[in-house]
């Protein structure tokens, strides 16, 4: 038999990457299997916002996990250039949610209301100080609301800089190594098998993005694949401040010039061919926010494969029927910021359960139906 491992993380995207790296700080021996390269898919098209109060609904039992991830960046930010040298372009200059109509005007404010009693940083800014802190936006708006707590990183910077911190741990990382199946003995999972090889070890973490369904997640609905196209530009003065999102698109402002702009949303399908529809959509509506965009040049266009759950929420802890088998997939648009807590909570959960602070109740996978053999692949 070959060497065991602690911990076999299938999938080297960004929450195969971050638990590895938690992992190795508690002295696990991990192995990373990826079927092409890392953070090759949904994690290298992100655009990298932290977009707590900007993408969701306070009442989500996702919400403050979020929250305790967005303040992990700053000190993970240092770490991770310390071990590594990657900087993983930190910016934490705000967000502005604009309105365009009366009634999104009336739901902002009060949105912007409750988060204050709640203690959160969130301001209504009427037109006129929006125009005045983002001169080239458009004024065809009715104002916003302004997060100045809310930032972004580069998506692909971090899931290099995770990976490459836990290689500095001691974690091994086998690229090009497609899993087809699980190994069992029993009712118990005991390692993956490759086409180069079958890997052992005392827990298997299930972190394949939108694949993940094909590891024991039965139902269709349980996980499902949402495609999103973007695209970026590169301009020559920095036409934008802050992250500006709209329920149509939004625009991330990064180093050097260059702005994001995304993302369209298509469910139920892995085709990542980007299209005139796609992206054209997003040019009219990136240049209705921001007219000065339509003189930028178009750097690189691109689609990705987000990981939804049928009720919205990420599927993290242990399968129900099978022992050493876990899961932490589904983090669907939000998988850049709740990366952090994620690898933290799912190395603390397989390494020590007994000591897990985290309430994870909300996202256990029995709340789906499973399979207890692998589907053909
Ligand atoms: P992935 O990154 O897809 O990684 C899964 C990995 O598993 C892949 O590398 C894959 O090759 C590998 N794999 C699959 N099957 C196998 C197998 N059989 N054997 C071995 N390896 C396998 N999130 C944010 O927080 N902020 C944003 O601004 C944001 N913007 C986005 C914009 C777009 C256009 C898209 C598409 C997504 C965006 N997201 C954003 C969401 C974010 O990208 C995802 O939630 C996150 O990347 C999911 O990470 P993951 O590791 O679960 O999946
Ligand atoms: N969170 C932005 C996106 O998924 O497009």
């Amino acid at each position: 038999m070959s060497k065991k491992y602690d911990t076999i993380i299938l999938g080297g995207g960004i929450i195969g990457c971050s638990t590895a790296f938690y992992l190795s700080k508690k002295g696990q021996r991990v192995l990373v299997l990826e079927k092409g390269s890392l953070g090759q898919e949904a994690s290298s098209a992100a655009a990298g916002m932290l977009g707590v109060q900007t993408e969701l609904e306070e009442e989500s039992p996702i919400y403050e996990l979020a929250r305790k991830s967005r303040e992990m960046f700053p000190n993970l930010a240092e770490e991770l250039k310390d071990m590594t040298g990657i900087d993983i372009g930190l910016s934490q200059k705000g967000t502005m949610r604009l309105a365009f109509s009366e009634e999104q005007r009336a739901d902002y404010r009060e949105i912007a209301v409750n988060q204050k009693l709640k203690g959160e940083e969130s301001f209504w800014k009427d037109k006129e100080e929006i125009v005045g802190m983002e001169p080239c936006l458009t004024d065809s708006l009715f104002g916003g609301i302004w997060f100045p707590k809310e930032g972004h990183v580069s998506a692909p910077d971090l899931t290099q800089a995770f990976a490459r911190a836990a290689a500095v741990n001691g974690v091994t990382f086998r690229e090009s190594a497609d899993v087809y199946q699980l190994i069992f003995h029993q009712n118990q999972v005991v390692g993956a098998a490759t086409d180069t090889g079958d890997f052992y070890g005392s827990a298997v973490l299930v972190a394949a993005g939108a694949w993940s369904r094909r590891f024991l997640l039965g139902e269709e609905q349980a996980l499902y694949p949402v495609k999103g196209e973007a695209l970026s530009v590169k301009t020559e003065k920095a036409m934008l401040h802050t992250t500006i999102f709209t329920d149509d698109c939004y625009l991330v402002p990064k180093k050097g010039g260059e702005i994001i702009v995304g993302a369209t949303s298509t469910p139920h399908t892995f085709d990542k061919r980007v299209t005139m529809e796609g992206i054209g959509g997003l040019i009219h509506k990136a240049k209705r926010l921001l007219p000065l965009l339509g003189r930028a040049e178009i750097d690189r266009i691109w689609a990705g494969t987000r990981p939804m759950t049928g009720d919205g929420l990420p599927i993290m802890g242990a399968h129900p029927d099978l022992s050493n088998l876990y899961f932490s997939t589904g983090h669907y648009r939000n998988g850049i910021l709740l990366s952090p807590i994620t690898g933290k909570v799912m190395a603390d959960y397989i390494a020590e359960e007994a000591t897990l602070i985290t309430d994870l109740s909300a996202f256990k996978p029995e709340r789906f139906q499973y399979q207890t053999e692998v589907s053909p692949l």
